[in-house]
């Protein structure tokens, strides 16, 4: 069935928000603490050792009770529940939408049009684990015999951000296997990576949900004859490409052995996808273990946002607290800020998630909205942003929410730089929240002996402050964790396209450009 079609602005909620907007827009969120000394606890919600703290937004108890009344009135869990159940919620492109159902571990059925897609998610699962340990332990070799030093993963959008994010967040998992990602058409990224390989020892891993991106398709040709160029044979090509598809004559006819392709399904999105065979590439570079942990943990956040009660629900409290900034006080993006390395590519992988899912401005019957929907995503890791962007957070003239993301424990356990890297993920939110009165600056400066400068340099140095920011904290960054990361934010994107009543899962705007490229090229 499909998803309820209803306009959020129409709601009761929605004015009963607009109503405590006026009333809390300007409130310093200090007086907030203030008034109740539980908040940090009351607006901190945990899963296993994964937890947030939201106390830093403007917002009160009668904020989020009206929030959670807005998803209600919308009916949110019977859109979640149509999703998990394989409705064909994506009725744009007449699909299911059943990425939760690739790191089903319930060992419960999911039926689509009648058949349990277990069955052949198992299958392909199976084929991964037994490919990729061949691969690893060298059994598989390449066309001369030799085993496989060097994957390259050819794909683009939801069939390289993905696999790319993980492989570089677990790089500390990974096995001697080195990994390589061509994406862009720009034959300089292409000519960049094969001037390094050997054609003897690396797999080609061609990832196309369609198998018809330009991209894709181009970088696999060239690659293909460079390939040949270097004394490989057609027929060797069976033992140094497979490919990762639904679009199996495709895959054939450009010359890959049906047995070197892995299937995925119509009803998983490319921005979705990384828990299908598309994570092949994370299988080979981390081991099917490993990558069988990740999808443990997107499993298990799966389990808590389905079943959890709203005001409990990690994904659905992080999309309505983004709401409330988006649709009332008009911010207009959200930075996120992972206080790891390791998460460096985590926002360009988010960035597609959300910026692709929720960039649309026609609701579910196809009329224009008149509210705001996508946010803009962007971001990178602290404390590498606080030497460039945090400057425009922290005293601009824009309101931006923020999301912190940290872990405990450092991976290689060097506690002086982790406690240095930590005290600045604490110390960033808390500037946001708290800024710095006057009062404080004129003390400073009184302290530091720069009497003389206080009239001109006072107002340089005030910081509004009250500035709202979310805190992920986490033991440590594993691949169980990571599973879950990325699942929380897929679902706050869902609840959000739910709630703006638009569909979340076509990208008809990427479209247009895509063929008028064509008509340039001719
Ligand atoms: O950018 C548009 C898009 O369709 C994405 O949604 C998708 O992830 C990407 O292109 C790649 O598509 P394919 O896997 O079919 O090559």
């Amino acid at each position: 069935m499909a998803l309820k079609n209803q306009n959020p602005t129409k709601t009761n909620a929605w004015k009963s928000l607009q109503e405590l907007y006026q009333g809390i827009k300007n409130t310093d969120m200090k007086k907030l603490f203030m008034q109740d000394s539980e908040r940090l606890e009351k607006y901190s919600l945990k899963h296993d050792d994964l937890s947030l703290n939201f106390s830093k937004n403007r917002i009160s108890d009668d904020v989020l009770k009206s929030l959670v009344a807005l998803a209600k009135e919308v009916d949110l869990q019977d859109g979640i529940d149509k999703m998990f159940a394989g409705d064909i919620i994506n009725e744009t492109e007449n699909r299911a939408v059943l990425h939760t159902a690739l790191r089903n571990k319930s060992g419960n059925a999911v039926m689509f049009e009648g058949e349990n897609v277990m069955v052949e998610v198992n299958e392909t699962l199976q084929k991964m684990k037994v490919f990729s340990e061949k691969v690893i332990s060298g059994k598989h070799k390449g066309y001369s015999g030799k085993a496989i030093t060097d994957v390259v993963n050819i794909g683009i959008g939801g069939s390289d951000l993905g696999p790319r994010m993980v492989v570089d967040a677990l790089q500390y998992y990974k096995n001697h296997l080195k990994t390589h990602f061509v994406s862009n058409i720009d034959g300089d990224h292409v000519a960049e990576i094969i001037k390094e390989l050997d054609p003897e020892t690396t797999l080609f891993v061609i990832v196309s949900k369609t198998f018809t991106t330009q991209e894709t398709l181009t970088n696999a040709e060239t690659i293909k004859k460079w390939f040949l160029s270097k004394g490989a044979t057609q027929n060797d090509i069976q033992h140094n490409f497979v490919a990762v598809s639904t679009n199996l004559s495709k895959v054939v006819a450009f010359g890959i052995a049906e047995d070197n392709i892995f299937t995925m399904w119509d009803w998983v999105g490319g921005r979705y996808s990384l828990w299908s065979a598309v994570g092949l590439s994370i299988s080979l570079a981390l081991g099917f273990d490993n990558f069988d942990q990740l999808l443990t943990g997107a499993y298990e956040m799966d389990e808590h946002f389905k079943t959890t009660s709203f005001d409990e629900n990690i994904p659905v409290t992080l999309a309505l607290i983004s709401i409330w900034y988006n649709n009332f006080f008009e911010t207009e993006s959200e930075v996120v800020i992972p206080y790891s390395q390791y998460l460096t590519q985590f926002v360009p992988y988010l960035q597609q998630g959300s910026m692709e899912s929720n960039g649309k401005s026609v609701d579910r019957d196809g009329n224009p909205v008149d509210y705001q929907t996508g946010n803009i995503i962007w971001g990178n890791t602290g404390t590498n942003v606080q030497h460039a962007f945090m400057q425009l957070v922290h005293q601009g003239t824009k309101l931006i929410p923020v999301d912190f993301i940290g872990f405990k424990e450092s991976l290689y356990g060097n506690e002086d730089h982790h406690n240095k890297l930590m005290s600045n993920f604490y110390a960033q939110s808390e500037a946001l929240y708290l800024g710095k009165a006057k009062e404080e600056v004129h003390l400073e400066l009184k302290t530091a002996g720069q009497q003389d400068k206080i009239s001109k340099l006072l107002p340089f140095k005030v910081f509004e402050g009250n500035k709202p920011s979310n805190s992920f904290l986490m033991d440590k960054l594993t691949p169980k964790n990571l599973g879950k990361l990325i699942a929380t934010y897929e679902h706050k994107t869902f609840v959000q396209g739910y709630i703006w009543n638009i569909f979340s899962f076509d990208q008809f705007g990427v479209e247009l450009g895509k063929e008028l490229a064509k008509k340039f090229l001719a």
